[in-house]
């Protein structure tokens, strides 16, 4: 007999959504894609940044025995309770009482304290339970999505915005975030793309590393800390047609070259929690996945934390046809490696009998338990479980969180087209908003909003009006974005009739208008087949252009669009991403001169949907594009090799120059590293950023490497003229890879190095890399 499981419960019906720790500054200088390779950093690293690595607190001998005392007095089904974790939905007072492992999506403090109260006080053994939530780009203070912290190429945007999601967090009695998510993906069908840094494995190492060592800091019992959980192991991001949840099939080369070095980063970094992932891969869903699970994470990576599972992905077991019963589902993910079971109960509820019959071992089942225990006790949860109530919302939306985020939305934003210098607007004179998220403070949040609908969210149209007074407002259409049933997709922006909007532009010397995405077209089960503006919202571009003023579009939304039919129309473009709780400030910053963008993308924007996947770090063919050829790799309808806008692609009001590039050295043996320096000059323009970027390229190798792969950036801001010298050092081990019997190989030969501002980079040079 065959089960099959159906999913009313919607995972996102509801937003399931100290001590600071300094985050190296040039990311050039972090944890690199390289140390897979088995280093933490990249040996160039000062010994004082190794030192930030957070220590794991407790001393691990005093918690090592404090969890095998507790084991051995635990009763079998004390263990089966230790390894469920249920959502706020689910749990009850008898679940806290029979000593239940986990609790996510419970917010309220008063509650939290009366469950943790059960446990420790009711419960045979007094285990605390680890609360747990989807602080993804905040908790209350809503900070841009990740896609667009990664646009800043900015380690510190990201640091900030973790920093303070676990002081909000933890405030309320949470004690684990899910997140950081690093699934790279060259997906922009794909919803959950606004998740995570983008196509680039180094770009989401960077920012994963950040994040955990800010929301974890030296030491996660701290009140103001929690632990990280990294997700979506493994390669969730390469879902096909990019369907959410659908099936992957990998070479182990591109497994490990792009998609776990951000795992192996957020690891490295600290982060004790990790969440196996819904997909198959190679035909083996992540969560009964032995390979990643228990013989990379846990045996390569000698990694002790735990792995739950993602939401129902035990039941799924049934649906992927892997597993015949509920009782095999629960066997298969414990045996894999999966620790702990979220929402379903197929280990808990299957685990004596499994036991009896040897489908599961005690062993292993301890080693579950061991290291659910083992971060409790890390967690300072067994010392400390409560939180106290009556401080929890002393804590939220501080005035420090709220610049932060302000400025992380201005770091954010990228500069997309600026013709005939439109931008910076002239707030003295008289602006028009229009659009319909130009007063919209729900989606410019973005999925995964947290707890961010109880914010005070600052509007455009109030961003706007703050900076540059009597700023008139139209709405042009609506997007309501339905969720389903329905996804009417007819209901976004349905209107052509533009005549309200156009009068309103025509009243004014300037417009601010804001298209793209309400936050439902974006996030989970959200993937789109096609990636323009939803509805007419390219023919309200039309409508205002019509209209004979400068005009800006702001674009809101949470993945690549293919912006064809805009670019050719609007002479200035701002990719705003879904800014967050500020949105409305920041993008005034920006838009008035405050604040000169210098943001780039972290992800290729496509002419056409027909050209997905396309990215920057794709691998050479045999023929390569040539558009005034036939018998080459090529669409016959698209006259370019390119997508719209490609990786690392920005502009700024300012002119950079990237210059001088030179090399420490001609050739790196065994051990051996090499600095590779560019000069950086405003040229023209005030006060900017420009982000500088270093490229390798292995031109000749046993199996064909990417044609650039990012391996250093800085983002420096330099006065009007001024120049600087910027410098990364680069090891041995980066110019590896992994080859498809899973080894990391070295192989010697020539590694072309390129820099500049974009993926398209032009100063190069050649070393040598000698022996092996
Ligand atoms: C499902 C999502 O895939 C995951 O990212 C999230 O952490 C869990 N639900 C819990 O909300």
């Amino acid at each position: 007999m065959r089960f099959h499981v159906s999913f009313t419960l919607n995972p996102i019906v509801t937003p399931l959504g100290g001590t600071d720790i300094a985050i190296p500054r040039s990311a050039s200088r972090v944890a690199t894609s390289a140390a897979v390779a088995g280093a933490v950093y990249a040996a160039g690293e000062s010994k004082d940044e190794v030192a930030l690595k957070p220590a794991r607190t407790p001393a691990s001998q005093d918690v090592e025995r404090r969890v095998s005392t507790l084991l051995s007095k635990m009763t079998t089904e004390e263990k089966l309770q230790q390894v469920q974790l249920l959502s706020d939905g689910q749990v009850t007072d008898a679940d806290a009482k029979n000593g239940v492992g986990g609790v996510f999506s419970l917010v309220n403090p008063q509650r939290i304290n009366e469950l943790q109260h059960i446990a420790v006080e009711q419960s045979r053994l007094g285990i605390p339970i680890l609360f747990a939530y989807d602080t993804i780009h905040g908790y209350r203070t809503i900070f841009p999505i990740p896609l667009g912290t990664a646009a800043s190429f900015d380690p510190d945007v990201a640091e900030t915005d973790h920093r303070i999601g676990a002081r909000e967090s933890a405030a309320v009695g949470l004690k684990q975030i899910y997140s950081p998510m690093v699934d790279v993906s060259h997906e922009p069908r794909w919803g959950r793309i606004s998740e995570a840094a983008g196509e680039d494995p180094y770009l989401n190492s960077v920012m994963a590393a950040a994040r955990v060592k800010a929301a974890q800091g030296r030491n996660y019992a701290a009140k103001d800390k929690v632990v990280t959980s990294v997700k979506h192991y493994a390669a969730y991001g390469q879902p096909e047609a990019g369907r959410d949840y659908n099936t992957t099939d990998m070479s182990e080369q591109r497994l490990r070259n792009l998609y776990l070095p951000p795992f192996k980063a957020a690891v490295d970094a600290g982060a004790d929690t990790a969440m196996c992932s819904f997909n198959a891969i190679n035909g083996v869903p992540g969560c009964a996945n032995k390979r990643l699970e228990t013989d990379i994470l846990k045996r390569e990576w000698h990694w002790d934390g735990f792995i739950e599972s993602d939401y129902t992905a035990v039941a799924e077991l049934l649906n992927h046809g892997t597993a015949a019963s509920p009782a095999d589902a629960g066997a298969q993910a414990l045996n894999a490696g999966t620790d702990s079971e979220m929402v379903s109960t197929f280990i808990r509820d299957n685990g004596k009998q499994l036991l009896a019959s040897r489908k599961i071992s005690m062993k292993r089942l301890d080693d579950a338990v061991r290291r659910i225990l083992r971060v409790k006790f890390r967690a300072g949860l067994f010392d400390h479980p409560y939180v106290d109530p009556a401080k929890a919302e002393a804590a939220q939306e501080l005035p420090d969180a709220r610049a932060a985020a302000r400025k992380a939305a201005g770091r954010a934003m990228v500069l997309l087209e600026n013709d005939g210098k439109v931008l910076p607007l002239d707030p003295s004179k008289k602006t028009a908003v229009i659009g319909p998220l130009a007063d919209n403070g729900k989606d410019q949040i973005g999925p995964w909003w947290g707890r961010g609908d109880d914010s005070k969210k600052v509007t455009l149209i109030e961003g706007i009006r703050a900076q540059s007074p009597g700023a008139t407002y139209a709405e042009g259409c609506k997007l309501p974005g339905n969720e389903p049933p329905q996804y009417d997709e007819s209901e976004d922006c349905p209107s052509t009739d533009f005549t309200e909007a156009k009068a309103v532009a025509a009243a004014a010397d300037q417009v601010v208008l804001a298209v793209g995405e309400s936050r439902a077209h974006s996030g989970e089960a959200a993937s789109r087949s096609v990636l323009d503006l939803p509805g007419n919202q390219e023919k309200l571009i039309e409508a205002i252009k019509s209209t004979g003023k400068p005009f800006v579009v702001v674009l809101f939304n949470g993945r690549p669009l293919t912006l064809d039919g805009v670019k050719g129309v609007a002479p200035s473009i701002l990719e705003a991403w879904f800014p967050g709780v500020e949105a409305g400030n920041a993008v005034a910053d920006v838009v008035f001169g405050k604040v000169n963008p210098g943001g780039k993308l972290p992800v290729s924007f496509p002419r056409r949907v027909g050209q997905v996947p396309i990215y920057y770090n794709h691998e050479p063919t045999g023929r390569p594009c040539d558009v005034t050829q036939k018998y080459n790799s090529r669409h016959r309808d698209i006259k370019s090799c390119d997508p719209e806008y490609v990786f690392g692609y920005g502009l700024s009001y300012s002119q950079f120059e990237v210059s001088n590039l030179r090399l420490s050295r001609t050739s790196v043996g065994p051990g051996g590293s090499l600095r590779a320096s560019v000069d950086v000059k405003n040229v023209s323009g005030p006060k900017g950023d420009e982000v500088v970027q270093l490229y390798l390229h292995d031109p000749v190798a046993s199996i064909s490497q990417p044609v650039r792969r990012l391996r250093g950036f800085e983002r420096v801001t330099l006065d009007p003229g001024q120049s600087r010298t910027v410098t990364f050092t680069i090891e041995r081990s980066d110019f590896g890879f992994y080859d498809n019997s899973g080894r990391f190989v070295v192989e010697p030969g020539v590694i072309d190095l390129y820099a500049g501002n974009s993926s398209k980079a032009t100063l190069k040079k050649s070393f040598n890399v000698t022996g092996r």
